[in-house]
C-alpha cells in the first residue's frame, strides 16, 4: 500500500463521495453516433477524477470521514462553547484536538490494560524511552541520550514548571507573537513579565502571506540580562510554519551568546505537511543543544491529548540537573499508568502508517479550504500550514473590526473558531480554523460562513 504514489489523489472533492454503483457504470459511450471529442474528454476527465477518489479511498486503511459523536465525553471543544462564545449552537472548529478516532491500535492496547482491572501504582517502563528515542531518530534524525529525557505532565504545565524552576521573580520571558496564547498567559499567571519580539509579516509575489523572525529584535531583547527565557513554537502555532534549520541556528546563536534558555515546543513536530520536514531546534548546532529544553508529545499527532503524555529533552547537564530535580521533588516526572502505554503504542510502524494517512487527509482538507475560499470566499485568504491541522485565515479582506468579525463567525455563521487576537494583537483580523475533522464537517462550516457573508 502506498498513498504517496498518487499525491494528487488527495485533491479535495468538496465532501462529495461517489457511490460505488456510479463508479461501476461510467456515464459515457464511445459507440454513440453523436459522439463528440470534447464531450468524451470531459467525461473521461470526470471518470479519472472518480477513479482517483476511489483509489484514494481504497488505499486508506483508516476512515477519517467518519463523524464521531463526542456527546457525553466532556470534550472542551463542545462543552466549553457557552463559556467562550456565549452560545452552544455552534459548529466547533477551535480547540486543537482532532475529531478523528484515536488510532484503533492505541485504543486496543489501552483496552487490554483496562481489562486487567487493577490500577495500582506503576513504574515508568524503560520501553517508553526506547520508543521515544527511536521515534526521534527515525522521524527527525535526532539522536537523544536516555538521560536527557523526562516525562512531563503536559506541555503547558511544563512551561510553568520551567519558569518556576529556572527563573527569578524579576526575570522575563520573550515570545514572538502571533503565537500560541499560553506562551504569554503561563508566564504572566506565574508572575513573570513577558516581552514581545513580533514576527515580521511579508507578502510573496502572488500576494501570499509569510512570516519571518526579527533577529535584530531578538538580539536586542536577548542582550537585556533580565530576559532569560525564549519560548519558541517549532513548528509554529497558529501559522503552521516549519522553521528552516538556518533560522533556528541563528536563534540559537543569539540565545546562547546571551545566556537565554530556549523552550522549543515541538508538539506539532510530527505533523509536517506538503513535503516539509520538521527540524528539532536542539539538533541544529551544539549551541542550540546546550541552551534548549525541548518539549514533545504524541498527543496532537495521535489525538490522545486527554491521556496526557509529554516528554522533555534536555542535553545540557546543568540545565537538566536544575529542571529534573525540580520535577522530581514533587513527583511531577511520574506518568499516569496510561501515558506510557499509549505512547509506546503510538510510536510504532503502525503508528507511522496511521500518521501518514492522517497527514494526507489533513492536506486534502487544507486544499479543500483553499479551493473553497478562492471560489466562494475571496475576502478570506488561508495561509497554507507547513505543519499541523490549524489553518490561519487572513480575514482582513472582509474589512470588519474585531467585534464585527467575531459576530460574523459566531452569531451569523454559527461557527466556533479561535479569534486571531488571542494569539497577540498581530493576529487582529485573523481566525484560526481547525481542519482536523471529517471533510463533510469542514464543507458544512464553509457553507455556513458563505451564507452568513452573502
Ligand atoms: C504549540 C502548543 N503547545 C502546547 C499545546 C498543548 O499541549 P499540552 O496539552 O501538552 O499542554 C498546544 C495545544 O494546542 C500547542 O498548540
Amino acid at each position: 500500500m502506498n498513498t504517496r504514489i498518487f499525491p494528487y489523489l488527495c485533491t479535495p472533492v468538496r465532501g462529495l463521495r461517489l457511490p460505488n454503483s456510479q463508479l461501476s457504470t461510467p456515464n459515457f459511450q464511445l459507440s454513440t453516433p453523436n459522439f463528440q471529442l470534447s464531450t468524451f474528454n470531459s467525461q473521461l476527465s470526470t471518470l479519472n477524477s472518480q477513479l482517483s477518489t476511489l483509489n484514494f479511498q481504497l488505499s486508506m486503511l483508516y476512515d477519517f470521514d467518519h463523524i464521531i459523536d463526542r456527546t457525553g465525553t466532556n470534550d472542551v471543544k463542545h462543552c466549553a462553547l457557552q463559556e467562550h462564545f456565549g452560545r452552544t449552537d455552534l459548529l466547533p472548529l477551535w480547540v486543537a484536538d482532532m475529531d478523528f478516532e484515536t488510532p484503533p491500535f492505541i485504543t486496543e492496547t489501552l483496552r487490554k490494560r483496562v481489562e486487567h482491572s487493577l490500577f495500582g501504582y506503576t513504574i515508568t517502563p524503560e520501553e517508553l524511552w526506547t520508543s521515544v528515542r527511536r521515534w526521534l531518530l527515525d522521524r527527525h534524525g535526532w539522536a537523544v541520550e536516555h538521560e536527557w529525557l523526562t516525562f512531563i505532565p503536559g506541555i503547558v504545565k511544563g512551561i510553568g514548571m520551567v519558569i518556576n524552576a529556572l527563573l527569578e521573580r524579576d526575570e522575563r520571558v520573550i515570545i514572538q507573537p502571533p503565537v500560541y496564547h499560553p506562551f504569554r498567559l503561563v508566564p504572566q499567571n506565574n508572575g513573570r513579565e513577558v516581552v514581545m519580539n513580533p514576527l515580521i509579516e511579508e507578502r510573496d509575489a502572488e500576494g501570499g502571506l509569510h512570516y519571518r523572525m526579527d533577529f535584530n529584535g531578538l538580539e536586542r531583547l536577548a542582550r537585556e540580562p533580565k530576559n532569560r527565557l525564549l519560548i519558541l513554537a517549532n513548528p509554529h502555532n497558529p501559522a503552521g510554519i516549519v522553521w528552516e534549520a538556518e533560522t533556528l541556528r541563528r536563534v540559537a546563536e543569539i540565545c546562547a551568546a546571551h545566556d537565554v534558555v530556549v523552550i522549543s515546543d515541538e508538539i506539532h513536530g510530527d505533523m509536517a505537511l506538503f513535503g516539509h520536514r520538521h527540524t528539532p531546534f536542539a539538533s541544529v548546532s551544539e549551541a542550540a543543544a546546550q541552551c534548549t529544553i525541548t518539549f514533545g508529545a504524541p498527543s496532537k499527532t495521535f489525538n490522545i491529548a486527554g491521556i496526557v503524555s509529554s516528554y522533555a529533552v534536555v542535553p545540557n547537564a546543568a540545565l537538566r540537573e536544575r529542571f529534573f530535580h525540580w520535577l522530581e521533588a514533587s513527583e511531577m516526572n511520574a506518568p499516569t499508568l496510561f501515558a506510557p502505554i499509549a505512547t509506546i503504542a503510538a510510536f510504532t510502524p503502525e503508528g507511522e502508517e496511521w500518521r501518514q494517512q492522517m497527514l494526507r487527509y489533513v492536506e486534502g482538507n487544507v486544499m479543500f479550504v483553499e479551493d473553497y475560499c478562492r471560489d466562494y470566499l475571496p475576502q478570506i485568504r488561508p495561509m497554507r500550514p507547513e505543519a499541523s491541522y490549524l489553518v490561519w485565515l487572513d480575514c482582513r479582506g472582509l474589512g470588519l473590526d474585531h467585534d464585527a468579525l467575531n459576530d460574523l463567525f459566531v452569531n451569523r455563521a454559527r461557527l466556533a473558531l479561535n479569534d486571531g487576537e488571542m494569539f497577540g494583537t498581530e493576529g487582529r483580523g485573523f481566525m484560526r480554523l481547525n481542519v482536523g475533522c471529517p471533510r463533510s464537517v469542514l464543507h458544512q462550516a464553509l457553507e455556513q460562513l458563505r451564507t452568513a457573508i452573502s
